[in-house]
């Protein structure tokens, strides 16, 4: 079945690159992105892998830590590193899952039979430290996913978990953000000493609270 926003993020035990790994266990208390590819040594697949082992330090910095996945043998991962380092620059440098049986493609419903049979489509799951899922992400295989969003959606997760906001489009850390709609102008005032500006009675703008 499906896994929906607020579900608990399944647990499993599985192979990888940095040997045996306890989901639940080897998160700990921090964020996660768990990411699956649809094959190793692919094109696309390749330079998506680079681009999270660059962007890795941003993900270190918002306590979010990075594994991916995909139906392939630890071996063919271990061979298709010196590729991923060699195409982008960047050695790989979080752990890849090898999901031989699927065991974990299908807890997370990663394989869209429709799309392919046998592989697994580009998901994403971002995993809050209560173990609940935060985000859900399907991409089909011809396109690759853009981690900087990724970065971005965490940046609004971590706010609105600890202040009464939500964030608007396109927002980036740093920008004005939106008066969570609960909030009474009496709440609101209270809570943001910084005061806010009502566009409308139901869209109420104020600084990021926290910078
Ligand atoms: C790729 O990563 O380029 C890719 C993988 C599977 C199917 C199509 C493209």
């Amino acid at each position: 079945m499906a896994i929906r926003l607020g579900d608990e993020a399944p647990d499993f035990t599985a192979e990888s690159t940095e040997g045996t790994i306890n989901f639940h266990e080897w998160k700990g208390d921090d964020w996660a992105v768990l990411f699956s590819h649809p094959k190793d040594f692919t094109p696309v697949c390749t330079t998506e892998l680079g681009a999270v082992a660059a962007l890795k330090p941003e993900f270190d910095k918002r306590h979010t830590k990075v594994i991916g996945l995909s139906v392939d043998p630890v071996d063919s991962h271990q061979s298709w590193k010196g590729d991923i380092a060699d195409v982008t620059g960047h050695e790989l440098n979080f752990p890849l899952i090898a999901d031989g049986d699927r065991t974990v493609a299908d807890l997370y419903d990663m394989i869209h039979p429709n799309a392919n049979d046998t592989l697994t489509v580009r998901s994403v799951f971002v995993v809050g430290p209560d173990n609940k899922v935060k985000l859900t992400l399907t991409y089909p295989a011809s396109t690759g996913r853009n981690f900087d969003e990724l970065l971005r959606v965490i940046d609004s997760l971590q706010l609105t978990a600890g202040y009464s906001v939500a964030t608007p489009a396109d927002w980036k850390d740093g920008d004005d953000v939106i008066v969570a709609p609960a909030l009474s102008d009496d709440e609101a005032k209270e809570k943001f000493p910084k005061g806010f500006e009502a566009k409308k009675p139901y869209l109420r703008v104020t600084p990021q609270p926290n910078k």
